[in-house]
């Protein structure tokens, strides 16, 4: 297949023309996708008008899936993906935003997906962006004495964080079950393919620190990060292991979107 992959801007983010993923890709054609992921942290596919089963299948590509958390917006016909909109509401009757405030999905699972992938089916004219935090530039950009402070220390992630500027809806009874009550992770981990280091993400779903907040808050400002304007049909592939997400979407965004994530080595996946 004679795909085309342009990046986005310097450090983060790839787009991708020329691909057809309701149907099969051939190896040399998954390969490149799936460097030029490991190398961008965010591929842009665009012009996939699909299925949810289509997307399911395509998304196995880049690795395998990993299931939700919550199940409340499992699709009925592909429960393996959820949708993403802003037609939701807390039971208070407010409206419920997902993928707001930055965060990285189920960093409090033992082993955290790999990715989010997001298909955009119906956006608004205005609003409905996301924007990515490349920590592995905010690293980069740490001292060398704040990259030595930092190195051995670990955060406490969890389903809801009293940090994290969005209140999630509550699992259920039988998910609490499944669900880790506070795993710890690595503040600096390294990307198992690229070898490469960065801050883990430690807004939202993490608990505790230990320390790293303030030395790390805040290389991630300006620097490191890339504001994406979604388009219907496009797909957007998010590393886990190198970005904080910030969507805008479910402000604005009209129902249906969809979203899944991909475990390790593969992907949690969403409609949005
Ligand atoms: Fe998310």
């Amino acid at each position: 297949m004679n795909c085309e992959i342009t990046p986005l801007s310097e450090h983060t983010g790839a787009e991708v023309r020329g691909v057809d993923l309701s149907r099969p890709l051939d190896d040399e054609t998954r390969a490149r996708l799936n460097q030029a992921f490991v190398d961008a942290s965010v591929l842009v596919i665009r012009d996939q008008s699909l299925t949810a089963n289509q997307l399911l299948a395509g998304v196995q590509n880049f690795g395998t899936v990993f299931l939700q958390q919550n199940s409340k917006f499992a699709l009925p016909e592909c429960p393996e993906i959820h949708y993403l909109s802003n037609q939701d509401r807390y039971p208070d009757g407010k409206r419920y935003i997902p993928g707001a405030g930055y965060h990285t999905d189920h960093s409090n699972a033992a082993e955290p997906p790999k990715a989010t992938v997001l298909l955009a089916i119906q956006l608004p004219e205005k609003g409905g962006d996301t924007q990515y935090v490349n920590l592995r530039r905010a690293y980069e950009g740490l001292s060398a004495a704040t990259k030595q402070r930092i190195a051995d220390l670990k955060g406490t992630h969890v389903y809801q964080s009293k940090h994290s500027e969005r209140k999630l809806i509550g699992l259920t009874d039988e998910a609490k079950q499944k669900v880790p009550d506070a795993v710890k992770h690595p503040l600096v981990r390294t990307h198992p393919e690229s070898g490469i280091p960065s801050i883990s993400s430690i807004r939202s779903g993490s608990r505790k620190s230990t320390g790293c907040r303030k030395a790390t808050r805040w290389n991630c400002s300006t620097n490191c990060s890339h504001t994406r304007r979604r388009r219907n049909t496009s797909i957007a592939i998010a590393g886990s292991r190198a970005i904080l997400s910030c969507g805008t979407i479910a402000a604005f965004c009209i129902r249906p979107m969809a979203t899944m994530t991909i475990a390790r080595p593969a992907i949690s996946i969403g409609l949005c």
